[in-house]
């Protein structure tokens, strides 16, 4: 694998931008999450996305693009909803599902009649983009650079964890470096392809800001209750952003009963055994202000307010898995708009 850095190498743009026009493979930084980059014209290049990822080839991919005009290209219509959406939003954490220019990206696509587009708001990523363009690469298709359902990467050293040495081919993708995301959790995803928006994946932006915008009702496909009638859309399905560990939610209380049954079991095992590491983490917003910490419980706090929980979220369920426990219990977020990006990563995490 290569790691290029924009703060160590001056041309380490100009070097990515050509190894997308190139064909290659490239994860590339987004305010987001980190992507799994390839141009989005090269059929034999985004074959290398799934590959890699070891994701079905009919599940579609968002396709990056520098601004509004470069979208239009890939589109056979956009409806007055999208246009809206995008020109309040862009760029920025907002994925919009438009109808597709059947002459374009049809791989990248996944073959469906329609097409993810986002115009990301990530320093690296806009001069990557622009970068890219001079090179007629009108489109990067990138899905989260994570091997098939597992946490997506929100810093250059996940995604090497998720591809070095990982298989055959793996080792070919480049990184590029750009910090550490700040929004933490996927764009949000609206379908405005179906007459009326639909949302597929809360993200960052609030259902009622993103209703403002729309100017009318914004109907939520919840993946507990999916809709028939969408595409197959790995993002949407239940099971996702799996940790390795078991992750299971619940209540404040439900959880400090919990601990109150296990945490006599835990002491009797760390008795006999002095030397056994922890089996369970528990992730919390409120119990660690009170409740004693236990030597055989592995201790995080999840951050009180929504933004910087989604900030740190999966970079925390990287570190809880890596611990090597077999469970993880996590407190239930705030049943508040706010949060209900990160309570929907949760819930699909813990459904798997
Ligand atoms: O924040 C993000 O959106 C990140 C960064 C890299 O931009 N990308 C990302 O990609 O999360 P991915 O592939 O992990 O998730 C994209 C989601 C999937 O659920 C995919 O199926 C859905 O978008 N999607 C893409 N094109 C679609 C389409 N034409 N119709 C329905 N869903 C689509
Ligand atoms: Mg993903």
């Amino acid at each position: 694998m290569r790691l290029l850095d924009p703060d160590q190498e001056p041309d380490a743009i100009d070097q990515a931008a050509q190894r997308l026009a190139d064909g290659g493979l490239l994860a590339l930084p987004t305010e987001t999450v980190y992507g799994l980059g390839a141009r989005a014209d090269d059929d034999a290049a985004v074959a290398r996305i799934f590959a890699a990822k070891g994701r079905p080839a009919d599940h579609p991919l968002i396709v990056h693009v520098p601004n509004q005009a470069a979208a239009l290209a890939f589109v056979s219509a956009f409806p007055p909803v999208a246009q809206r959406l995008t020109e309040a939003f862009w760029p920025g954490p907002l994925t919009v599902i438009v109808p597709r220019n059947p002459e374009m990206a049809a791989a990248a696509a996944g073959g469906h009649d329609t097409i993810g587009l986002r115009c990301p708001d990530h320093p690296v990523a806009r001069a990557l983009l622009e970068a890219c363009a001079l090179r007629d690469v009108m489109g990067v298709a990138a899905p989260s650079a994570n091997r098939f359902g597992r946490i997506s990467p929100t810093r250059a050293e996940h995604v090497v964890e998720e591809f070095e040495g990982q298989g055959e081919g793996l080792d070919e993708v480049w990184v590029l470096q750009g910090g550490p995301c700040d929004v933490g959790i996927e764009s949000t995803i609206i379908d405005c392809s179906r007459g009326h928006p639909v949302l597929l994946r809360p993200g960052r932006l609030k259902l009622a800001e993103i209703e403002a915008v729309a100017g009318e009702p914004v109907q939520w496909s919840r993946p507990e209750a999916p809709d028939p009638a969408a595409p197959k859309a790995s993002g949407t399905l239940m099971s996702h952003y799996a940790p390795r560990a078991k992750l299971r939610l619940m209540e404040d209380a439900q959880l400090n009963a919990a601990l109150d049954v296990i945490e006599p079991e835990l002491t009797a095992a760390l008795l006999s055994d002095a030397t056994q590491g922890p089996r369970i983490a528990v992730y919390s917003r409120s119990l660690w202000a009170w409740r004693p910490k236990h030597r055989g419980i592995v201790h995080l706090s999840m951050p009180g307010d929504a933004v910087t929980a989604a900030h740190d979220l999966f970079a925390d369920l990287r570190e809880l898995d890596a611990t090597g426990v077999e469970l993880i219990w996590v407190e239930t977020p705030p049943n508040d708009a706010a949060w209900d990006g990160v309570r929907d990563r949760l819930n699909r995490a813990a459904a798997s």
